[in-house]
């Protein structure tokens, strides 16, 4: 029997690819997405797939969450697991400084898209989170392990820090709907994922190529002379849904850190963009300065491997081509 996964934002990053590995799978997925940060088109090459159902779809919304929820219980039988995935947030640097909407989707639709989980008796929930909630703590030596001590004195004093915040509440939701024996299911803590469709340059990635490749300039924060990120491509970070998905022990109500452990320097990214793109010499012009932005984001995924086996696939250069590449396939250059 099939498994049947429900996706929230499944026109966003992480929705979009996850959608593309359960239908390659042969599973089934339904999902929604309101476009508040995406659009159709991430899923274009899948929604003819007689594995997918997509409708435009806001989790806030009740009439339309009340339709999902008859839709799944009708289809209930049919599988033979059913899991829950939530990818929908208010989640790029210039929206989650919205405190409300940040609350309102992340958090109570975070919570009721649980509770419908839990009414329709799936067999799982995925939480997404985030690595925000370790704040300017991010690093150690070995990474940041899950049970590492959160250190809320060290996140930044500004609307931006409801973001982490929200999210970090989401992981107790989730853990006490593990422990009351409501469902099973798991946070993930992501960090710095990256795809090749971000058409937008909301993230450094997608800047530094946009930017390169107008006119071989790109402008970053000052900061960026001494940070250094791991960045993880979303073929890695869907796989590592799935595979926490299907490992049942792994469903424990518990947080995982999902990120690489490549790490470079912002200058060093630039240089291996330019590289992709065919510029020798990339021009960086630093400009503003963000206080509390943490030097180092390292994270230990030790937990995740050795409950899962999941690996990280595609090495940095490999995820910086991929993405040049389909720029200019779309770009027609
Ligand atoms: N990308 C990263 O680096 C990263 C890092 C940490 C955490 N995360 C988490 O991973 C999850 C997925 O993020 P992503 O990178 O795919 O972001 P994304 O913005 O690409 O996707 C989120 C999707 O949710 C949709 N959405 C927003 N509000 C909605 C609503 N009310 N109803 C329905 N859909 C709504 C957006 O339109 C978007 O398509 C989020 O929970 C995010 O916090 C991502």
């Amino acid at each position: 029997m099939k498994k049947l996964y429900v996706i929230s934002g499944m026109t966003g990053m992480t929705g979009n690819e996850l959608a593309r590995q359960i239908v390659k799978r042969e599973d089934d997925v339904i999902g929604f997405d309101n476009f508040f940060a995406s659009s159709i088109e991430t899923i274009a090459d899948v929604l003819d797939s007689e594995n997918l159902i997509f409708f435009e779809g806001d989790v806030n919304d009740d009439i339309q969450m009340k339709a999902l929820e008859e839709k799944v219980l009708k289809l209930r039988e049919k599988y033979e697991t059913v899991i829950y995935i939530n990818c929908a947030a208010v989640v790029h640097t210039e929206h989650f400084y919205h405190v409300d909407r940040t609350f309102e989707t992340n958090v109570v639709g975070m919570k009721k898209f649980l509770e419908q989980a839990v009414r329709v008796k799936a067999d799982a929930y995925i939480n997404c989170s985030t690595s925000e909630v370790y704040s300017a703590a991010s690093w150690k030596d070995g990474g940041v392990k899950e049970d590492d001590f959160l250190l809320l004195a060290t996140a930044e004093h500004s609307q931006r820090t409801s973001y982490a915040t929200g999210k970090l509440l989401t992981e107790f939701f989730m853990k006490d709907a593990v422990d009351n024996g409501q469902i099973k299911g798991c946070s993930l803590r992501f960090a710095n994922v990256y795809s090749k469709n971000e058409l937008l340059a909301k993230h450094v990635i997608p800047h530094v190529i946009t930017s390169l490749m107008r006119d071989g300039k790109v402008t970053l924060l000052e900061n960026s002379k001494v940070n250094r990120r791991t960045f993880l491509h979303n073929i890695d970070s869907c796989a590592a849904v799935l595979a926490v998905a299907d490992t049942e022990a792994a469903l424990d109500g518990t947080v995982y850190n999902v990120a690489t452990e490549q790490e470079v320097s912002m200058i060093e990214l630039v240089e291996l963009c330019g590289k992709a793109i065919g510029i020798e010499k990339p021009e960086i012009i630093f400009e503003g300065y963000r206080e509390s932005d943490p030097e180092r984001r390292v994270l230990s995924v030790q937990k995740l491997k050795e409950r899962t086996g999941w690996e990280a696939t595609i090495t940095l250069e490999q995820g910086i081509k991929m993405c040049v590449d389909y720029r200019r396939q779309v770009e027609g250059k």
